[in-house]
């Protein structure tokens, strides 16, 4: 699958549902509708859809949410997914998880080929992680990066980094993440959604924290790559790996190589724009692939050059109205 940009599609991220055990304040609001059940795609579908997708070239398959382990029987997608790795057509299938779920799958994830995965952590105080995602419990999910370390996954911890709430604490989670053996990506807050609290008094520009960072640490380009949109530094002193997302101050779009599904079939081929296409109608026309592969090339075939994401102090609007849930990231 190659875009009008010549950006060739390698890259799949799958919201298996919409619903979220937390409410992370710059994800949600605190009352949130979620899609009614027969709206969203089943186990069996989001299964064919995948598979077309690994058919036409995709690589790496990353399921999101919301929160994908809370998603009844997903482990049997999961299961049933890891075919594609054991056959060789799949490099990589992984989770975004915010770890609620991990002390109890992380041994089955493991067993269904997963290697790596994706956990949000944005603070390491339990009271000010309670303040964050509203209904998270720091305990449960510190025990479940520990389930998940002991069943021999990779780790790689997301930050959003938010100004006067966490910022104080990028270095000191990076030296608990590195001691730990983890990644750390530290993200700029994206303006998707609408949510209770204002998005501009708390963005906080990464180059600016790379900077600081630079001050007091030794930290080095490194041509690492996962195939996601992080930049990733190694740092001296801690022996480990940070990466940056910089939707903001950098774009990063010239080297997109990613489109994201909803957990009801759309095909978004950009997060930060709001152009898509529906594959749930030609999923469920027949039970042959051709109207669903037709209906993804015609849809790539528009993916756009990039997002126009900006922080606008005036209106405060979201440059998306849809939640991060609905796309996952
Ligand atoms: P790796 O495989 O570890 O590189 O993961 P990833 O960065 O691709 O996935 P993850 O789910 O950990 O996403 C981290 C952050 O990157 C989230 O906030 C996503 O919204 C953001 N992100 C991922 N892809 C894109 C993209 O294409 N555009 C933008 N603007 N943000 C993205
Ligand atoms: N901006 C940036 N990152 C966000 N995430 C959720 N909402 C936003 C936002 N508005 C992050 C989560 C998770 C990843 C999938 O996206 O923390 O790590
Ligand atoms: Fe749930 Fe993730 Fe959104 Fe937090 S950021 S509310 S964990 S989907």
């Amino acid at each position: 699958m190659i875009d009008p940009f010549g950006r060739a599609v390698s890259y799949l991220r799958v919201s298996v549902t919409d619903r979220c055990d937390f409410r992370c304040v710059y994800c949600m609001a605190e009352d949130m509708t979620f899609l009614p059940k027969r709206e969203v795609l089943s186990l069996e579908e989001l299964d064919r859809l995948c598979t077309a997708f690994i058919e036409k070239g995709v690589r790496k398959l990353r399921l999101t949410g919301g929160e994908p382990l809370v998603r009844k029987n997903i482990m049997s997608l999961i299961r049933g997914l890891s075919r594609h790795i054991d056959s060789g057509d799949l490099e990589e299938l992984t989770i975004t998880t915010n770890g609620s779920q991990l002390a109890k799958l992380s041994s089955e994830l493991s067993d269904c080929g997963v290697r790596r995965i994706n956990v949000s952590m944005d603070t390491l105080d339990a009271d000010r992680f309670k303040a964050i995602t509203r209904w998270g419990d720091l305990g449960k999910v510190m025990e479940g990066i520990q389930a998940a370390k002991d069943a021999g996954l990779a780790i790689k911890i997301n930050m959003v980094a938010l100004k006067g709430v966490n910022e104080h604490e990028i270095i000191p989670m990076m030296e608990w993440c590195h001691a730990n053996g983890h990644d750390l990506t530290l993200i700029e807050t994206m303006p998707l959604g609408e949510i209770d609290g204002d998005r501009t008094d708390q963005y906080l520009p990464l180059s600016l924290v790379r900077a600081r960072m630079s001050d007091a640490f030794t930290m080095e380009d490194i041509p690492y790559k996962t195939g996601g949109p992080a930049r990733y530094m190694a740092v001296k002193e801690t022996g480990g790996r940070i990466g940056f997302i910089t939707p903001m101050t950098h774009n990063f779009c010239e080297s997109c190589n990613r489109v994201r599904v909803t957990c009801t079939g759309q095909l978004y081929m950009c997060l930060g724009q709001d152009d898509m296409a529906d594959l749930r109608a030609p999923l469920r026309a027949s039970e042959g692939n051709e109207l669903l592969s037709a209906a993804i090339d015609e849809a790539i075939g528009r993916k756009p050059k990039g997002h126009d994401f900006i922080i606008d102090r005036r209106t405060k609007q979201p440059a998306v109205t849809r939640h991060m849930s609905v796309t996952g990231g």
